[in-house]
């Protein structure tokens, strides 16, 4: 077994126990930590507002859960002076929800709910009014007097979220808290968190490992690749500008097609000849002095025309109902299109030839993969 040594550099400040940040804000400072030679978490920096939601995006290991407990203030950070890992969590303002309910087996679900409640000193009637608007607030109502063993898994992080919400915390951590649930039942839980959301205010942060999740659910979306944050933004700027390859790439379909790239000024020319397409980019990014890069081009953007002169070729296609999916090969270039499907117009075959056309208006230029 090996030991390592935790190294923790960089700052988060919350708005909770601090007068002077806004109530309910996150900032997170070239907060970086080591495991070992292993970098969990390198040099990231965020600031979120009060009431965003925001999901931590990024494949397992890329950083999400390690980044998520620095900030709930597990591990040597401080908080203007203050250890807040010397704060126990009841005192820290903020709720947490794991993907295991971690629910107490021995109370019923008022008494798990009521719990933080206790610990802050309420009692009597305050407390029973409080459990009970939660449970209304999680479809819960007359589940009360039921113990964890009694409910799904479904109900159980239900229960796990009203017990996070109970004392309307102004900070909401939840790591992967869907993650153990079935399809359908994720696709509920989800709604039902954007609604509560709305209702409460709360700021969330929502670790998930799940494109589709983050995107449907969060204002912003961090996507984090090996401990570094690639892009934080909102889920259509993720799509429609992602800063990086690797962005690209991790949301959404990508088609990467090799080109030559020149820089002039504050210009990049990218060129396909076998295509027959030139793009031109601010080079706002950073790219190689010449030599080759690649555009990415989402297959909504890969017009095909039926053309019996042209030399691409369709090699495969997937009819969804209301789109066909299109693979074609012109040279050594394969691209995924997708089109859209009218009544009455005939669908792609494999085999039949087509012109490309690439909107180059929706393609975006990255320097040659690291
Ligand atoms: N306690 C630990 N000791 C050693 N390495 C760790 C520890 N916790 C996490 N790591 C490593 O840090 C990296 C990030 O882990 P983690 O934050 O759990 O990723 P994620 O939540 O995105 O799956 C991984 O390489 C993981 O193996
Ligand atoms: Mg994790």
């Amino acid at each position: 077994m090996s030991v390592s040594t935790a190294m923790v550099s960089g700052k988060v400040t919350a708005g909770i126990a601090t007068s002077h940040s806004q109530r309910g804000s996150v900032s997170v400072n070239s907060l970086t930590k080591l495991f070992g030679a292993v970098k969990a978490v390198d040099d990231v920096s965020l600031s979120i507002e009060p009431g965003e939601f925001v999901a931590l995006l990024g494949s397992s290991g890329s950083g999400k859960s390690t980044l998520l407990m620095m900030i709930a203030g597990f591990g040597d950070i401080m908080l203007d002076g203050v250890r807040i890992n010397d704060v126990p969590s009841y005192r820290r303002g903020f709720g947490m929800v794991f993907q295991s309910y971690a629910l107490f087996p021995h109370m019923t679900i008022a008494e798990n709910i009521a719990y933080p409640l206790r610990r802050r000193g309420l009692r009597g009637g305050d407390v029973e009014r409080e459990v009970t608007k939660t449970l209304k607030l999680v479809a819960l109502d007359g589940y009360g007097a039921r113990l964890p063993s009694q409910l799904s898994g479904g109900q159980q992080q239900r229960v796990a979220l009203a017990r996070a919400l109970v004392f309307r915390p102004l900070l909401l951590l939840m790591d992967e808290p869907l993650g153990a649930l079935d399809r359908k039942l994720r696709q509920q839980l989800q709604m039902e968190i954007k609604l509560i959301h709305k209702e409460v205010g709360s700021t969330i942060i929502f670790v998930t490992h799940d494109q589709e999740e983050a995107l449907s659910m969060a204002d912003r979306v961090a996507v984090l690749e090996r401990g570094r944050l690639q892009q934080l933004g909102t889920p259509r700027e993720l799509y429609e500008k992602p800063a990086t390859a690797f962005v690209a790439d991790f949301i959404g379909e990508m088609n990467f097609l090799p080109v030559e790239l020149r820089q002039s000024g504050g210009e990049v020319c990218a060129r396909s000849p076998d295509l027959g397409l030139e793009v031109v980019q601010e080079a706002s990014q950073v790219l190689t002095s010449g030599g080759g890069g690649l555009l990415a081009v989402r297959p909504e953007y890969v017009g095909l025309t039926p053309d019996e002169r042209a030399s691409a070729i369709v090699l495969e296609s997937a009819y969804t109902g209301t789109n066909q999916s299109v693979l074609v090969q012109m040279g050594s270039i394969r691209l995924t299109a997708r089109t859209s499907v009218s009544p009455g117009r005939p669908l792609f075959q494999s085999g039949q030839r087509v012109r490309i056309e690439i909107d180059a208006a929706h393609t975006r230029v990255f320097p040659p993969a690291s």
